[in-house]
């Protein structure tokens, strides 16, 4: 059995910078038509002058891929009307981070009062350009993304025609919300279709499951899985996919992230084909993100085939989701 999908998008994607740039970007920009770009390097992408040098830095990375990298800039309320139109010809979206809450995220929001954030996603509204938002508070693990609920309520109110995408959900009070909002949008992982935190701390410590935010319970997987394999027109896939250097994942203090770049197609092949719902991959992996961010990416087919692959236990010194493990999909 083959399947061929057209331009698929990474809708959220860590490509960093430097030697785990070079060393990781084609595993992305081989299999995906664009993909949209987080800003949370060590120090954040927030001028025009510094995604214009990443973009660059990105494009040589990918060696001639065909591939678009979409850029984003990191939320900063300093961001005014006259900014933002002249950055509007750079990038896609801005991603908002509060602040310290995941990798890279110090100089993220530390208030949410709409009063202080009005002059920026007021501009970004009428600019239509979108913001992306880590939602998590810094309460209860397990909570974190619930709690964040009442500020994505507040804002989609307030700014009814901003479109804001609550990204990497896992939260069953997330899918919820999603319904009650027009403007409300998500992105969904592979890994948070997949795992529970069972898989990440129910057994011996799984460190390359451990990420931001933290797999839920069933249920919540359950929910995401009913949006993704259904292709709800609100959800567009965005694998987070986070590399960090093996030695920073299986260590006292694990960073957060996980490495799915390289499995994340032929892993949504097994996962959608085991569920009866191939015919809706094509929707979840690029449709859905073309209507809601309007964008029409470069042409390119990638077709995969049901043969057993068999993963590499890491590559360019990071290790993969199902490292070692065989799925039943490839690349042809
Ligand atoms: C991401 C990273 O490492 O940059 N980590 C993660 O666990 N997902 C940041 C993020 O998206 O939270
Ligand atoms: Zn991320």
């Amino acid at each position: 059995m083959k399947l061929t999908l057209n331009s698929p998008l990474d809708m959220h994607l860590h490509l960093r910078d430097g030697q785990m740039l070079q060393n990781i970007a084609k595993y992305s920009s081989s299999c995906f038509a664009g993909a949209i770009i987080m800003p949370n390097l060590i120090s954040p992408v927030t001028t025009i002058k510094e995604v214009e040098a990443y973009k660059k830095r990105i494009l040589k990375a990918t060696g001639g891929d065909e591939f678009e990298p979409f850029m984003t800039l990191f939320f900063q309320n300093s961001y005014d009307y006259k900014f933002l139109k002249e950055a509007k010809d750079h990038i896609k979206a801005i991603k908002l981070y509060p602040s310290g809450i995941t990798t890279n995220s110090q100089g993220g929001v530390n208030n949410f009062e709409i009063d202080s954030l009005k002059q920026t996603l007021e501009a970004m509204s009428e600019l239509e350009l979108p913001l992306l938002v880590h939602g998590e508070t810094n309460g209860f693990v397990l909570d974190r993304e619930r709690e964040f609920g009442s500020f994505y309520e507040k804002i989609a109110k307030a700014f009814p025609k901003l479109k804001i995408v609550m990204e990497h959900i896992t939260d069953k009070a997330s899918v919820k919300l999603l319904e009650k909002f027009d403007n409300l949008y998500a992105t969904i992982t592979l890994h948070h279709l997949l795992i529970t935190l069972d898989d990440v701390a129910g057994g011996l410590l799984k460190p390359h499951l451990f990420c931001k935010p933290i797999a839920k319970r069933y249920e919540d997987k359950e929910a995401l899985l009913d949006l993704a394999l259904n292709a709800n027109p609100k959800v567009m896939f965005g694998s987070d996919s986070a590399p960090h250097p093996k030695n920073k994942k299986e260590s006292c203090g694990c960073a957060a992230g996980v490495f799915t770049a390289p499995v994340a197609l032929p892993a949504l092949c097994e996962l959608f084909e085991k569920h009866h719902k191939l015919e809706n991959l094509q929707k979840f992996i690029s449709s859905n993100a073309r209507e809601i961010y309007k964008l029409t990416p470069i042409q390119k087919n990638i077709t995969l085939e049901k043969k057993e692959f068999s993963v590499p236990q890491n590559y360019g010194g990071v290790v993969p989701m199902f490292a070692g493990e065989k799925l039943s999909w490839r690349y042809i």
